[in-house]
């Protein structure tokens, strides 16, 4: 018999969530994280809100769409919210960070906002809420996330996502990051093998490290380590297959770093490293700490150790100034570069950052222009690129049936292309080489060989 008088199970009646995230990977895992707690307090999860009893959003404040949406997304639910006012609504992540307090005033039907730190300790807030009625808010800096990871909870079973550092000390002057992510805070290299190990042992086969700034990664920790030291421990371990790692940061990017990657079997060429711009002018307001040189530099030399390495980038068009010829320059920079993949984003001011201070005097359809201008150019390059692999044989760890055609397999090679190739469900967590012979700037298709 369960003594309800004091514990978790007081919250019997109340099993199922609705839950949904926005923004970047380490939200998307933060999520994993939080379901993962409270299906081992007994929810289930459901795809409609009107079958939870707990809505959540998992937010994101890096530009002001992504903000518009969960607004506009929780004002849709103000009905249900009358209708059910025992249902629980919760705002979590880094719009919950920044905008705190001001949510409820701005969605009065909001019950709990949870900053970025704080959802760990999501059941014991969702039960206060449930036991005493009130509005919770919980935001604190300092707080150090902590949770013990339920392995069965992740959406691909061979491949997943461990976050090794949390936060952004760097303070480009667009970005919002450091002060909704708060400072960077490490994990041990034991806590982190652990957790890999653990992984592993369930049948994971790749592991992607996840950090905004991935290359300061045991900066601050006591033992005096770094991002390669990590990678060299985790080559070690039996039954993991590949290692990726993302964000790096061209200015924290060392040279050692791309030489203990040429040299560890398991860590992939790929490496996702954004310029953000290809004109100096640009990245010295951005307060990038590099230039568009010492980015070719250091890709040049990635490229001599790593000849295959792909490279993503992201890039922020429409930064306050950005005259036409900053442009060229990116788009130069995106020409000789020959990226596997980029993102590209219309600037959009952030209060409270620096560049929040300058004239946002880039009109919306030049934004808009440049977004296209840029997405057109990169896609061109993705598709001569992948030309280049037809007739070629590329490994791919299957993750299992193609999301546009069930009755195919995909998966990824060690560059990060996708590949879509028939076979039968055995292979699915299994490395196999596949001989391409069509290709999309996206897509690659084969044959099993
Ligand atoms: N406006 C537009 N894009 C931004 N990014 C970060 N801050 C902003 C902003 N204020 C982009 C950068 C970063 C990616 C995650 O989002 O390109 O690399
Ligand atoms: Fe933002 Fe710059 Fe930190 Fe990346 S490195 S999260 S762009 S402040």
């Amino acid at each position: 018999m369960i003594d309800s008088s004091n514990s978790i199970y007081k919250d019997h009646h109340y099993k199922a969530v609705f839950f949904e995230t926005f923004g970047c990977q380490m939200n998307k895992l933060d999520a994993e994280l939080s379901l993962g707690l409270l299906q081992e307090e007994g929810y289930r999860i459901v795809d409609k809100v009107d079958e939870a009893d707990v809505i959540l959003f998992n937010t994101c404040s890096v530009r002001q769409h992504a903000e518009d949406k969960v607004y506009s997304h929780l004002g849709a639910l103000k009905t249900l919210k009358k209708r059910h006012p025992e249902v629980i609504v919760g705002v979590l992540g880094c719009m919950a960070q920044k905008d705190g307090e001001s949510i409820f005033k701005r969605m009065p039907h909001v019950d709990l906002v949870c900053g970025t730190r704080m959802f760990s300790r999501l059941p014991e807030l969702i039960l206060n809420i449930r036991n005493y009625g009130l509005h919770v808010l919980a935001i604190d800096e300092d707080q150090v996330v902590h949770v013990k990871r339920a392995v069965t909870h992740r959406p691909n079973f061979y491949q997943a996502f461990v976050t090794i550092i949390r936060g952004c000390d760097n303070f480009c002057s667009y970005c919002i990051v450091p002060y909704v992510r708060g400072r960077e805070i490490s994990r041990t290299i034991p806590d982190i093998k652990e957790e890999v190990q653990a992984l592993v042992s369930s049948g994971c086969k790749e592991i992607t490290l996840l950090g905004q700034n991935i290359n300061t990664y045991g900066k601050g920790l006591s033992e005096n380590v770094t991002l390669g030291d990590l990678l060299s421990e985790l080559n070690d371990l039996d039954g993991l297959e590949r290692i990726r790692f993302v964000t790096s940061h061209p200015a924290d990017m060392s040279r050692d770093l791309i030489r203990t990657m040429s040299r560890l079997g398991k860590v992939c060429e790929h490496l996702h490293m954004p310029a953000q711009s290809g004109s100096d002018q640009i990245l010295k307001r951005m307060r990038r700490g590099y230039t568009a040189g010492y980015y070719r530099n250091l890709i040049s030399y990635a490229r001599e150790l790593i000849p295959h390495i792909a490279v993503a980038s992201d890039f922020i068009v429409g930064f306050p100034g950005e005259t036409d010829e900053d442009f060229q320059e990116t788009i130069r920079l995106m020409e000789d570069i020959r990226f596997h993949n980029c993102f590209i984003f219309k600037y959009s001011p952030r209060t409270g950052t620096k560049a929040a201070d300058l004239e946002d005097d880039v009109a919306d359809e030049i934004k808009r222009a440049r977004n296209m201008r840029l997405l057109e150019l990169q896609k061109g390059i993705s598709l001569e690129e992948n030309k280049k692999l037809i007739g070629r044989e590329v490994q791919v760890l299957v993750e299992g049936a193609s999301k546009a055609d069930s009755n195919k397999l995909s998966g990824r090679t060690r560059q990060n292309h996708i590949v879509v190739f028939h076979g039968s469900r055995e292979f699915v967590g299994k490395l196999v080489d596949v001989l391409i012979h069509d290709v999309t700037d996206l897509t690659l298709y084969g044959t099993l060989t």
